[in-house]
C-alpha cells in the first residue's frame, strides 16, 4: 500500500528543475537580518519602486468598483489597444492590436510561447549565461534547451555565425534572445539583433525576443525585434520599467498565425489573467513621468557601482548597457563566486547573486550585482565591499 502510495506520487522527470542558487543567499540574508543585522539586498531582480500611482489608482477604483469577473482570454481590449499604441510612441512602429496578447508576467509568455511555437522534442538556443528558467521552462515542457555560451568577443551575444554553427551541427527550431539581457545586463546593437533574426528566419528558426528590461537603457536605445520581423514573438512585461513585479501582468506581441492558438492555450491554461492587474496596467503607462524618475535612480546607481567597484578591485566587468545588473568577474579573489557570495554576504551584509545560477560552465567565476536599489545603500555597499577586499 505504502508502495503504492509512493508510486502514485513520484513527481515526473519533466518537474525535476534545478532551484536558484539565489534562494540559498537569501536564506542567508534572512538569517543575518534575524539577528539584527542590516542587509543591502542587491542579490533579486526587482525594483524596490512601487507600481505607478496611476496604476494603483486605477486598480483602486476597479476595486471600489465591485465586482471583478474574467476578461477575454487574450486580455480587455483597452489594455491591448494601449500596448499597440506604446510601439507607436516609443519605438515609431505599427502593431495590430490583434497581435497583443496580455499574460500572467512574461513567464506565463515564455509557457504559451513556446508550447504555440515547439513540439515536444524541439531544440531552442539560448544564451549563456542567461535567465535561467528559459532552460527549465523548455526542458519541463519536453523541448530541448541548447545553450550557446557566449563571451566578450561577441559583446555577450550569440551572433549569426554561431547561430548558424549550433544549428548546423544539429537542426535547431527555434532561438530566444534578451536586450538588455539578465544577469549581464547587455544589449544588443540594433544591427546586431536584425541580422540575427534574419540568420534565424533564413533557416526556419523562430524567433523568441525577450524585450521585459525595455526602458531601462542607458548605453544607447533597445531596440524591438518586431520591428524587423512580424514572424517574430516580443515577450515583455510590467515587472521591471513600470515596477509592477508582484501584480503578475505581462504582454507578447505574436506572429498573426499564432493569435487563435494562443487564445485557446491561454483559455484552456488560465482562462483569463487577473482582472485588476490588467486594469492597473493599462492605466501604468500614463505614469511614465515616474518611471523615468525611477529609471534615472538607476542610473545614479549605476554610475555609484561603476566608479566605486573598480577601485575596489572588482574591475571586470561586462558592459553594463542596460536592465538593472552588473555582471562581474571575481575570479581573482575566490575561484567559486558561490562561496565569495557567501563570504561578502556574512562579512559585509550584501547580498550578492553567484554566477552558476545563469551559467553552469563559466558562472562561478562571476557575480551579478542589482542595482534597482536605494542610491544611499549602493554607496554603503561600495564601501562595505571597498573596506572587505582591501583587508
Ligand atoms: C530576463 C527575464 N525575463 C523574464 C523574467 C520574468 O519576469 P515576469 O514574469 O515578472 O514578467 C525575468 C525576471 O527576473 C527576467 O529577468
Amino acid at each position: 500500500m505504502l508502495h503504492a502510495a509512493r508510486r502514485l506520487i513520484a513527481p515526473s522527470a519533466r518537474s525535476d528543475v534545478p532551484p536558484f542558487m539565489v534562494m540559498d543567499v537569501m536564506a542567508a540574508a534572512a538569517r543575518i537580518e534575524a539577528r539584527g543585522g542590516k542587509v543591502i539586498h542587491m542579490e533579486v531582480g526587482q525594483p524596490a519602486a512601487p507600481a505607478p500611482a496611476t496604476a494603483v489608482a486605477a486598480a483602486q477604483a476597479a476595486l471600489a468598483s465591485g465586482r471583478l469577473g474574467y476578461t477575454e482570454s487574450l486580455g480587455i481590449p483597452p489594455l491591448r489597444a494601449r500596448i499597440a499604441r506604446h510601439y507607436r510612441e516609443s519605438y515609431g512602429i505599427a502593431i495590430d492590436p490583434a497581435r497583443v496578447v496580455v499574460t500572467t508576467g512574461s513567464s506565463a509568455g515564455f509557457i504559451l510561447a513556446f508550447l504555440a511555437l515547439f513540439e515536444a522534442g524541439d531544440r531552442v538556443a539560448v544564451a549563456l549565461p542567461g535567465y535561467p528558467p528559459y532552460r527549465h521552462i523548455l526542458a519541463a515542457l519536453g523541448c530541448e534547451p541548447v545553450a550557446i555560451e557566449t563571451t566578450q568577443a561577441t559583446r555577450w551575444a550569440i551572433t549569426p555565425d554561431m547561430l548558424l554553427a549550433a544549428h548546423r551541427k544539429k537542426s535547431l527550431n527555434g532561438v530566444l534572445i534578451a536586450s538588455p539581457a539578465n544577469p549581464t545586463g547587455t544589449m544588443m546593437t540594433a544591427p546586431a539583433l536584425r541580422e540575427l533574426i534574419e540568420a534565424a528566419e533564413g533557416e526556419g528558426i523562430a524567433f523568441i525576443s525577450d524585450e521585459i528590461y525595455h526602458g531601462l537603457d542607458y548605453a544607447f536605445p533597445a531596440e524591438t525585434a518586431a520591428r524587423h520581423s512580424d514572424s517574430a514573438l516580443i515577450i515583455n512585461s510590467f515587472s521591471k520599467y513600470f515596477c509592477m513585479t508582484g501584480w503578475r501582468v505581462g504582454w507578447m506581441v505574436v506572429p498573426e498565425p499564432l493569435v487563435r492558438p494562443i487564445e485557446r492555450l491561454q483559455g484552456n491554461l488560465a482562462v483569463s489573467v487577473p482582472t485588476l492587474s490588467q486594469i492597473a496596467a493599462a492605466a501604468a503607462f500614463d505614469g511614465r513621468a515616474e518611471m523615468e524618475a525611477v529609471k534615472h535612480g538607476y542610473e545614479e546607481n549605476r554610475r555609484i557601482l561603476l566608479d566605486g567597484l573598480p577601485p575596489a578591485g572588482i574591475d571586470k566587468i561586462l558592459p553594463v548597457d542596460g536592465a538593472f545588473y552588473l555582471y562581474a568577474e571575481v575570479s581573482r579573489f575566490c575561484d567559486d563566486s558561490f562561496e565569495f557570495a557567501k563570504r561578502m554576504l556574512e562579512e559585509t551584509h550584501v547580498a550578492a547573486t553567484p554566477g552558476v545560477d545563469f551559467d553552469p560552465v563559466h558562472g562561478r567565476q562571476f557575480i551579478r550585482f542589482c542595482y534597482a536599489g536605494a542610491a544611499a545603500e549602493m554607496r554603503e555597499a561600495v564601501e562595505r565591499i571597498g573596506a572587505w577586499l582591501k583587508r
